[in-house]
């Protein structure tokens, strides 16, 4: 299972992220986290202890200079394009709660079409996750997936797209759809989150007729409280857990757990 989390800026794509995480790695399931969002908060949201000292994977220079050949940031007139990359989960992510994950840092000059060595690095990385690992993967992204690049973008098996009741994140849900398409991705599926009741929902999915709905999540002051306080989220919204449960249901059906 490889599933991919986008959409619209601040609609619940790392809520929705971390539910999902939560709930394999309590299914005694391996879990890969990638936070590859530029503004990374997964770690934070997952209850890491100090996610602010977890280094972004372009950040570890020497260690992308070792593997490509070529030192991050200079004009590297030659580097490996497919690094050793088979070691850095085990060695290098952080783990927490059986949890294994990795910050992929701010890629520079306009996403991974850049041809540098860090993000031949990364590249290499998030194709091995997603082609050669058997372990769960959940990919936290921002807004679109322009940085996937054609060969991961396949290796994806469900795009997740959040949306939230409002034109905005829909609109963006359908720009998403178009580039998906030019990528070869299939499976696109919805969540519809801070939904207030069947109004909302019945909104959603009369505003995306051709879409497929994974799930819903409520509007619920504990995500909220979750986030002021630092508890976790998994560990005291109930009514949170059920609707991860019934999308991963959703995610999960005709397909062996
Ligand atoms: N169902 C919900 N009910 C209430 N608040 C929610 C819900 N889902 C998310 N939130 C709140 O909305 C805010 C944004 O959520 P989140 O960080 O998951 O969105 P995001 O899409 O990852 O944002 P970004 O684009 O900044 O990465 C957070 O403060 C979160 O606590
Ligand atoms: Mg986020």
């Amino acid at each position: 299972m490889k599933v991919a989390i986008t959409g619209k800026g601040g609609v619940g794509k790392t809520t929705l992220a971390a539910g999902l995480i939560k709930y394999f790695a309590l299914k005694d399931r391996q879990v890969f986290a990638i936070d590859a969002d530029p503004d990374a908060n997964l770690a934070l949201t997952l209850s890491f202890p100090n996610p602010s000292k977890i280094t972004p994977l372009i950040e570890m220079k020497k260690l992308i200079e070792e593997r490509t050949g070529a030192k991050p940031g200079t004009q590297a007139p030659f580097f490996k394009l497919n690094p050793k990359v088979n070691d850095i989960p085990d060695k290098y992510f952080a783990e927490h709660d059986g949890i294994k994950l990795a910050v992929m840092g701010t890629v520079r000059g306009g996403g991974m079409g850049c041809t540098c060595p860090e993000n031949a690095f990364l590249k290499a990385l998030l194709s091995h996750l997603l082609v050669e690992r058997d372990e769960v993967v959940v990919l936290d992204m921002e807004a679109g997936i322009e940085h996937l690049g054609r060969g991961t973008a396949k290796a994806v098996d469900k795009l997740v797209v959040v949306v939230e009741p409002g034109k905005k994140s829909i609109e963006t849900a359908f720009r998403i759809r178009d580039l998906a398409a030019q990528l070869i991705i299939k499976n696109i599926l919805i969540v519809g989150n801070k939904t207030r009741g069947e109004k909302d929902k019945n909104y959603l999915i009369a505003s995306m007729p051709d879409f497929n709905f994974l799930g819903f999540i409520s509007f619920d002051e504990k995500i909220i409280e979750a986030d002021i306080d630092g508890f976790s989220l998994w560990a005291q919204g109930e009514k949170f857990r059920q609707e991860i449960e019934t999308i991963v249901k959703n995610l999960t059906s005709g397909e062996n757990l």
